[in-house]
C-alpha cells in the first residue's frame, strides 16, 4: 500500500483518484493541492482525502507521503518535480513531461540525481487493447514494424492555460503528440532511435498563437515511419485511433468513437457520456469504463507494483525527455519546413541499426517480391533476376 499526494485537482486530477480509489485498490491519497482553497477542499471532501493544501511544498513534504503525482499545468511540472526530488519522494508525472526538451532534460537529470523513482504517466500506451497490440507485435504477429499512425483529435481543451504558449508549451502538439509518439515508440520499439523529423503545424481556427492541428512524420533507424496526426479543431467527440502495420500483419485500434457500444437517443438529458463528447442526443458512443479503457489502471498497477518491487516501470522520464525532444524536432521542422534530426543529448537504445531491405530468396536466380491469388484461380508470383535486376512475373496455376 502506498500513500500518495496529488497535485491537481483537474480533469486528469479527478481520472487519476478515480482510478487511485476505484476497484478496492489498497493505495491512498492523503494529500491533496489545488490553486484554489474551495477546489482543494471540496475535492478532498468528494474523494475522503484527509488532507487538503494550496502549498505544493506542504503536499509534496507531507511525512506520511511516500509518492507525489503531478497532474499540474505543464509550466509547474519542473517546479513540483524538483521539490519532490530535495524532499526524496517517488514522482509520478502526467504527459507531457515537459514544455520542451531541454526543460525534460533538466527533470531527468535532476531526477536521476536524487535516485528517486521516476514514472511518466503516458496512459494511453497502458490501454487494454494497446498492450495485447503491443504483446502481439512484440511476439512477432506483424514481422519488422515498418509503419505506425496515432491520432488524437477533439475540439480543443477545456482550461485556459491550455490555450497560453506561455504556460504549456505549445498547441495541439504538446498536448496531444505527446501521446502519439509515445505510442509510436512502444509499436515500433523503443529502444530504437528516433532520427528525424518532418512536421506541419498551423493554426487553423483558433485565435491563438500556438498551432490547433498538425501532422508529423518520425523517421527511425530501423527505416519504420511514424505518423502522428493531433488537431484541436476536430468535430465530433475525441477520435481515438492507431494502427501498426508490419511485413507480416496489420494491427488496428479505435479508443473511443467506435468501441463496440452504440446508443441512438432523441432526449438531451444532460448526463456525461464520455470524455470531450459533444452532445448527449443522436447516435452516442459512450465508453464501458473510461478509467480503464484510457489505461489509468493498468499504469497506476505498472508504477507502484514497480516501485514496491524495485523496479523500472515500463513508461519513466527518459521516455518524456524522448517525446519532448521529438515534440522540438517537429516545431522546428514546422518552421523550417524541412526535415529536421532529433537531437538526443541522452540515448540509451540501440545504435547504427540498418534500415536495409531484407531479400529473401526464391530460387538460385531469383529473389522473391511477392505472391498473389487472382480472381481467376492462377497465383502470380513477382521476382526479381540476382543477375539483371529486371522484374519478372510467373503464373502458377491452380486448377
Ligand atoms: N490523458 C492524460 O494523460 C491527460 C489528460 C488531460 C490532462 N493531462 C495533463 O495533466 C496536466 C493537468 O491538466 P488538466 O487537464 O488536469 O488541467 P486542469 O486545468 O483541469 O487542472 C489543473 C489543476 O492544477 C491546479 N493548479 C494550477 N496552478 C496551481 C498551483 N500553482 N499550485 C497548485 N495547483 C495548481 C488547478 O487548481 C487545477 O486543479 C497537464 O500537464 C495535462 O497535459 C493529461
Amino acid at each position: 500500500m502506498k500513500k500518495l499526494s496529488l497535485l491537481g485537482t483537474g480533469l486528469i486530477g479527478a481520472f487519476y483518484t478515480m482510478s487511485l480509489t476505484g476497484q478496492r485498490r489498497p493505495d491512498r491519497i492523503v494529500n491533496v493541492c489545488s490553486g484554489h482553497e474551495e477546489s482543494a477542499r471540496k475535492f478532498a471532501e468528494k474523494w475522503n482525502i484527509p488532507r487538503h493544501t494550496t502549498s505544493m511544498k506542504e503536499a509534496i513534504e507531507d511525512p506520511e507521503v511516500e509518492v507525489v503525482v503531478v497532474a499540474l499545468p505543464n509550466y509547474l511540472h519542473k517546479e513540483a518535480i524538483l521539490m519532490a526530488c530535495k524532499a526524496k519522494k517517488g514522482i509520478l508525472c502526467t504527459k507531457p513531461l515537459a514544455t520542451n526538451g531541454a526543460e525534460a532534460a533538466e527533470i531527468l537529470a535532476a531526477v536521476e540525481e536524487a535516485g528517486v523513482f521516476h514514472g511518466y504517466l503516458e496512459d494511453l500506451v497502458y490501454t487494454p487493447k494497446t498492450l495485447k497490440a503491443i504483446e502481439m507485435i512484440r511476439n512477432g504477429s506483424c514481422g519488422r514494424i515498418l509503419w505506425t499512425k496515432s491520432r488524437e483529435a477533439h475540439s480543443g481543451p477545456h482550461s485556459a492555460w491550455f490555450w497560453d504558449k506561455k504556460q504549456s508549451g505549445g498547441g495541439a502538439l504538446v498536448d496531444l503528440g505527446c501521446h502519439c509518439i509515445e505510442i509510436g515508440r512502444n509499436y515500433i520499439g523503443k529502444d530504437i532511435r528516433p532520427v528525424e523529423v518532418m512536421c506541419w503545424a498551423e493554426t487553423q481556427v483558433k485565435p491563438i498563437e500556438a498551432e490547433d492541428h498538425a501532422i508529423a512524420l518520425i523517421k527511425y533507424e530501423s527505416g519504420a515511419i511514424s505518423q502522428v496526426e493531433v488537431s484541436w479543431n476536430f468535430r465530433g467527440g475525441m477520435d481515438l485511433r492507431d494502427e501498426v502495420s508490419g511485413t507480416e500483419g496489420t494491427i488496428r485500434l479505435d479508443h473511443w468513437l467506435r468501441t463496440g457500444l452504440e446508443v441512438f437517443t432523441t432526449g438531451n438529458t444532460g448526463n456525461y457520456v464520455s470524455e470531450k463528447t459533444e452532445s448527449d442526443s443522436g447516435w452516442l458512443f459512450p465508453v464501458g469504463d473510461e478509467v480503464h479503457s484510457l489505461g489509468y489502471n493498468d499504469m497506476f498497477t505498472d508504477m507502484l507494483d514497480s516501485l514496491e518491487q524495485g523496479r523500472e516501470p515500463k513508461e519513466t522520464f527518459y521516455d518524456g525527455y524522448i517525446v519532448n525532444a521529438i515534440m522540438d524536432a517537429c516545431y522546428k521542422s514546422a518552421g523550417s519546413k524541412k526535415w529536421e534530426p532529433v537531437e538526443l543529448a541522452v540515448w540509451r537504445g540501440t545504435e547504427g541499426l540498418s534500415s536495409n531491405v531484407d531479400l529473401i530468396d526464391f530460387d538460385e536466380l531469383h529473389y522473391l517480391i511477392k505472391e498473389e491469388k487472382m480472381p481467376d484461380g492462377n497465383i502470380k508470383i513477382m521476382l526479381k533476376e540476382k543477375t539483371t535486376g529486371n522484374i519478372i512475373q510467373k503464373i502458377k496455376s491452380e486448377k
